[in-house]
């Protein structure tokens, strides 16, 4: 007899089916209606939280009309804060209060491998020395929905610079905090906890490659990865590690969390290709977050012009997934 058993880190089809069809619209629509307060309730309730973040009076910072997306709309700041994947704090999308338990200050950035000089900087020194911006950029997961959403933060490249690595350094290995003791998903022996992830200096330095401390305006709420989080728009939204607290320059290629559970589906690229399905679904088309929308996916998600070539010359490698 064979038993197939369900995995722990497989998706339920709710994630990969346009939400319309999953559930019946009207009775979406009326649950929505009756959870409308508490819902608002507790976004005001996570704003209120944000505003003590002791860099708050940072925010809002210059928008850089350089990076802007123009085909779709914003996602609303109470869909994007109130649908997330922070495993950490459950493997499902309502986790913005679980992750409230997680204390951002003080905090602190280890950065060490192949570097001049190892060194652990405070985050509110860091934030003190980066040049921040807003970017407005797409996020599209890899479970086929997305979203856009106004970062705020700095360019990744002027922390490699910060770093000074070595010659020696030929990716970035990024870490994300470890305490089962707040976070209860890191209780589940069978995730290979931290979260960690992975890209090579030439990503890291490319234009596109951010760091967001902020996001609408405001620092981050928790729940977006607070206080420093990976936004690498062209890949899929699993690269774009949250909370960091370590950053790693190697000579060999990190392997990565999700690599390490599933590496046929989750790979080290991962870079957004809507003609290479998923092992279990299509990729050609994704679900724009809050609404029933789909819209057909782009190449690099509509980033091909910035980042394609980093990848020529490639072609033995699986660079979608
Ligand atoms: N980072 C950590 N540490 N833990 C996670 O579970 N989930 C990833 C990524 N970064 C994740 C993470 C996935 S699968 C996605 S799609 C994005 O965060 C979701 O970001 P969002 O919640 O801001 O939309």
């Amino acid at each position: 007899m064979t038993i197939f058993q369900k995995r722990p880190w497989e998706l339920p089809e709710r994630d990969v089916t346009p939400e319309a069809v999953f559930l019946n619209r009207r009775s979406f629509m009326t649950g929505l209606l009756a959870t409308g307060t508490a819902l608002g309730a507790g976004i005001a309730a996570r704003s209120a939280f944000a505003e003590e973040d002791p860099s708050a009076q940072l925010y809002p910072v210059k928008r850089n009309d350089g990076f802007q997306v123009d085909d779709r709309p914003m996602t609303e700041e109470g869909i994007a804060s109130t649908y997330n994947n922070f495993y950490e704090f459950g493997s499902h999308k309502q986790i913005a209060d679980a992750a409230q338990a997680l204390s951002i200050r003080p905090w602190t950035v280890t950065i060490d491998g192949e570097v001049e000089e190892a060194q652990t900087i405070d985050i509110d020194g860091l934030l003190a020395k980066m040049p921040l911006e807003e970017r407005i950029y797409r996020h599209r997961c890899v479970e086929a929905w997305s979203m856009v959403v106004p970062w705020s933060g700095f360019p990744l490249a002027e922390l490699v610079k910060l770093s000074k690595p070595t010659s020696k350094a030929k990716y970035l290995r990024f870490e994300t905090f470890h305490n089962p003791k707040v976070a209860s998903g890191q209780k589940q022996s069978w995730y290979p906890w931290p979260y960690v992830e992975g890209l090579t200096i030439e990503e890291a330095t490319n234009d596109l490659a951010f760091m967001a401390t902020g996001v609408y305006g405001k620092p981050l709420a928790k729940q977006f990865g607070a206080p420093l989080r990976l936004a690498v728009p062209w890949k899929y939204g699993f690269k774009s590690i949250k909370s960091i607290v370590r950053i790693s320059f190697t000579s060999e290629r990190p392997v990565s969390f999700w690599e390490e559970i599933q590496g046929k589906e989750y790979g080290f690229w991962a870079n957004v290709n809507p003609s290479v399905p998923h092992r279990r679904w299509s990729q050609a088309s994704e679900r724009l977050l809050g609404t029933d929308l789909r819209r057909n996916t782009l190449l690099f998600n509509g980033y091909e012009e910035q980042v394609a070539h980093l990848y020529k010359g490639m072609e033995g490698e699986l660079l979608y997934m």
